[in-house]
């Protein structure tokens, strides 16, 4: 389905979702931009999340931490020594690849050809687990080799040794380049929250279980090809790190994993389109971790993570900084270091995932015989850039003025569009396109009796209703 995916991408850029990041400079790669659609729906989908962690959730609350941390942060959340993946080089083309993406191309490549070849691929992507599981990189430099993979650039299969390429951006704070000033960009947000511990704990007086939600920017020096808003190099979290008494994770992690699925699920997007993914390779913090997986365009492919994280940070950073990180338990008249169970996801991958399952090209056949065709958005109301396109059917007689008080009406509550210019077909065709989940029309007939027609989106029927039921209508349309 890389048609489909193509075609995404290039209706993002068109309808104003997704620019490549400085393309007058021919982009930067991994780097993109949010255009004025984009954002919109980009702050929906944040604030969705946010407001179903941290205020449906009464012991859950937020924080928003620097980008920018203290180095030792780095060294005791384990990432200066273990956030690194094995890349390898082609030889001829000069390209480095993560091992596990080149593999993975290339298993892709396999299913395209019948069961024989989902076969094979199976077989070739639970070895690679287990080689990765061991860090057996002479194993999977075989694997490489045995199965001929090659590079797509070169078509060659001559590869150097697979080494660790550590995927932190690095930079200097202070006017001195000296080592002593190195600082990195956060690959994670969670590491705001863990040093925030005490601090949030305290201040919002939180009993154990509690959480601490953030959103924010990640960065890491992806090594990718092509994969749009899906890997990039600058990206936003949205993290939670539920804090919990040792030994009760195993019963949280179940918690999370179900409570996190039926949030996806919230937004109408159906059950099959998901699966759990254990991981066989755990994170240097966790000892259990599994990916929730949508089933994208490009295959099915990790949307967010579960991750039981243990005492890892919180002891750690307890170690590097000498203060005390635990908390009293008043129930068992203990102190204790809490065990952690994060729930992470990246809000660019939940953007692709909406606009994967929301993009649909219909086309059908009109009562006179002759074909009609359109590009809609299916996207869930309460989370669509505008929620109401107003127009008067014509530029005369009284209809944009009518129109326009609707417009004064309606857009102190939800995001309007009001809209004159163009035959009303073509209006609707527009609005379907950006995912609008309802459009007025204000024509003749309203002039009589003060009734609108209001369109609906997917359907595309059309109903009248009265001028003073628009608001609390749409506004009950657009709750989730
Ligand atoms: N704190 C745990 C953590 O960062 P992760 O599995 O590395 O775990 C969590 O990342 C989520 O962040 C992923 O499930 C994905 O949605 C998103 N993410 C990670 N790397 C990304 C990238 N390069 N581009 C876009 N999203 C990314």
């Amino acid at each position: 389905d890389n048609n489909r995916f193509q075609s995404i991408i290039s209706h993002a850029k068109e309808y104003g979702f997704v620019f490549p990041s400085s393309e007058i400079y021919d982009g930067l790669s991994a780097v993109y931009d949010y255009g004025p659609h984009g954002s919109e729906l980009k702050k929906n989908i944040r604030d969705y999340w946010w407001k179903s962690m941290t205020q449906m959730h009464e012991n859950i609350v937020g924080i928003d931490a620097a980008i920018f941390m203290h180095p030792t942060t780095w060294k005791a959340s384990g990432h200066v020594d273990n956030f690194s993946d094995p890349m390898i080089d082609n030889k001829d083309s000069k390209k480095r690849y993560r091992v596990d993406h080149l593999i993975e191309a290339h298993a892709d490549k396999l299913k395209e050809k019948g069961a024989d070849g989902e076969k094979q691929a199976d077989e070739l992507l639970a070895t690679m687990d287990q080689l990765l599981a061991n860090d057996d990189f002479a194993g999977l430099k075989k694997l490489i080799e045995d199965n001929k993979i090659v590079c797509a650039v070169s078509e060659t299969s001559n590869w150097t040794e697979i080494r660790q390429f550590n995927l932190m951006f690095s930079t200097q704070i202070g006017s001195v380049s000296d080592e002593a000033d190195t600082i990195y960009l956060r690959p994670e947000t969670a590491q705001g929250i863990f040093v925030n511990f005490l601090n949030v704990q305290k201040t919002a007086r939180m009993k154990i279980p509690f959480g601490i939600a953030q959103i924010g920017k990640a960065f890491r020096n992806e090594i990718v090809a092509r994969q749009f808003i899906f890997r990039m190099r600058e990206f936003e979290q949205m993290e939670m790190q539920f804090f919990i008494k040792p030994g009760t994770q195993k019963e949280w992690y179940d918690y999370w994993k179900e409570t996190r699925l039926k949030w996806h699920l919230s937004l109408g997007i159906p059950a099959d389109k998901y699966r759990f993914h254990d991981h066989v390779k755990l994170a240097h913090y966790a000892d259990a971790a599994l990916d929730i997986e949508y089933e994208f365009p490009i295959g099915f492919k990790e949307v967010e993570g579960i991750h039981s994280r243990t005492d890892f940070d919180l002891g750690n950073h307890q170690k590097y900084s000498g203060k005390k990180l635990t908390y009293f338990d008043t129930e068992i008249n203990q102190h204790y270091v809490p065990y952690v169970i994060e729930t992470s996801i990246g809000l660019d991958r939940m953007f692709l995932l909406i606009l994967s399952h929301a993009y649909e090209e219909e086309t059908w056949t009109k009562e006179d015989g002759s074909p009609d065709s359109r590009v809609v958005l299916h996207l869930p109301p309460a989370i669509a850039p505008i929620k109401l396109g107003i127009m008067p059917l014509t530029k005369k007689d009284g209809l944009p003025e009518i129109a326009r008080e609707i417009m004064n009406t309606c857009k102190p509550h939800f995001r309007c569009f009001y809209e004159e210019k163009d035959a009303i077909g073509k209006r609707y065709r527009r609005q379907d396109a950006i995912g609008t989940p309802f459009c007025i029309t204000v024509d003749h007939q309203t002039k009589e009796d003060q009734t609108v027609t209001i369109r609906h989106r997917d359907s595309m029927q059309q109903e009248r209703i009265h001028i003073s039921e628009i608001k609390a209508k749409v506004l009950d349309l657009i709750t989730l």
